[in-house]
């Protein structure tokens, strides 16, 4: 069965999927994007991500492109044309295609496009192993809370980490302090044991993975608190971890050439790995 993509309101096969080359998407990076990962069927934590979808439009104040129910019904049937039971859903919304000028066109409609792609399930012998990050100065603008497509620092700092044979980058202010990984959520536990994540406002993504987990971290009562942290203070700290709807819970046992706690992922990502795996399958799943 080929592949086959959602492009504003068609269902194309994907190979000849294609937007105009005048799409503002295309042009200025002028839209926004969800990640919505399947497991076995089931949307992982769908409402909150099109929550953010809708915030991320509102505050580039472009249009929806359509109702969340209509939304819904395209994403099901994307996964349902592709065969998906296990992997992602991409979506992009653009402000549309005009002619090349900045401001906003006085008249342009939304442009949506989806994708559904297979992926395996999460890989649960990086419990045993853990993976490597490496830090870069974060140049990103100053409103990294809008799931943007301008991801050009991103990608930057992505391909820095492949290239130092590492799975992420970690993203570090002015101020010494870590913001995010490159596509993630970062996260410590202090040599005293306490877990730490940097607060949410314009300098990182609130990451739904990160307020699921979140969740999961009050309900299992570890000790925890929501603060930013130093690059420095990460590579001595006894626990280092990521978040994001496709890593899930990902231990971090090695930041530049500073080792995490013993080499080995700590108890509290297993944990907390382990139970964001069942919240998949409970509370955060929709069919
Ligand atoms: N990335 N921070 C950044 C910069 C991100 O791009 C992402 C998600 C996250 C984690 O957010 P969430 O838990 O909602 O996935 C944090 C997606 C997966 C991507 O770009 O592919």
């Amino acid at each position: 069965m080929g592949r086959i993509a959602y492009v504003n309101g068609r269902y194309v096969p994907h190979d000849r999927a294609q937007v105009h080359i005048e799409d503002r998407g295309y042009q200025f990076a002028d839209g926004v994007y969800e990640v919505i990962a399947v497991h076995k069927g089931m949307l992982v934590d769908a409402d909150p991500h099109l929550d953010r979808l809708d915030r991320s439009l509102r505050e580039l104040r472009i249009d929806q492109p359509m109702s969340r129910r209509a939304l819904m019904a395209v994403i099901r049937e994307l996964l349902r044309r592709n065969g998906i039971r296990q992997g992602i859903v991409y979506m992009q919304v653009t402000r549309g295609v005009a002619r090349r000028d900045h401001p906003f066109p006085k008249v342009s409609v939304p442009a949506l496009v989806m994708t559904a792609s297979r992926k395996p399930p999460p890989d649960l012998s990086v419990l045993e192993t853990g993976k490597k990050a490496v830090t870069v100065p974060d140049i990103r603008w100053g409103r990294c809370d809008i799931k943007t497509v301008g991801l050009l620092p991103n990608v930057l700092a992505k391909q820095h980490a492949r290239t130092s044979g590492a799975y992420e980058a970690w993203m570090v202010d002015a101020q010494g302090n870590v913001t995010e990984g490159s596509s993630t959520n970062a996260w410590i536990v202090t040599r005293e044991g306490q877990l730490v994540t940097r607060p949410t406002g314009n300098e990182i993504l609130s990451g739904i993975t990160r307020a699921s987990v979140m969740d999961l971290v009050k309900r299992e009562g570890i000790d925890f608190v929501e603060r930013p942290f130093t690059a420095e203070e990460a590579k001595q700290a006894r626990e280092a971890f990521i978040t994001s709807a496709t890593s899930y819970v990902l231990p971090i046992v090695q930041i530049d050439d500073a080792v995490i706690g013993n080499g080995k992922p700590g108890t509290i990502a297993r944990t907390l790995l382990q139970a964001y795996l069942a919240h998949m399958e409970g509370a955060g799943a929709s069919r």
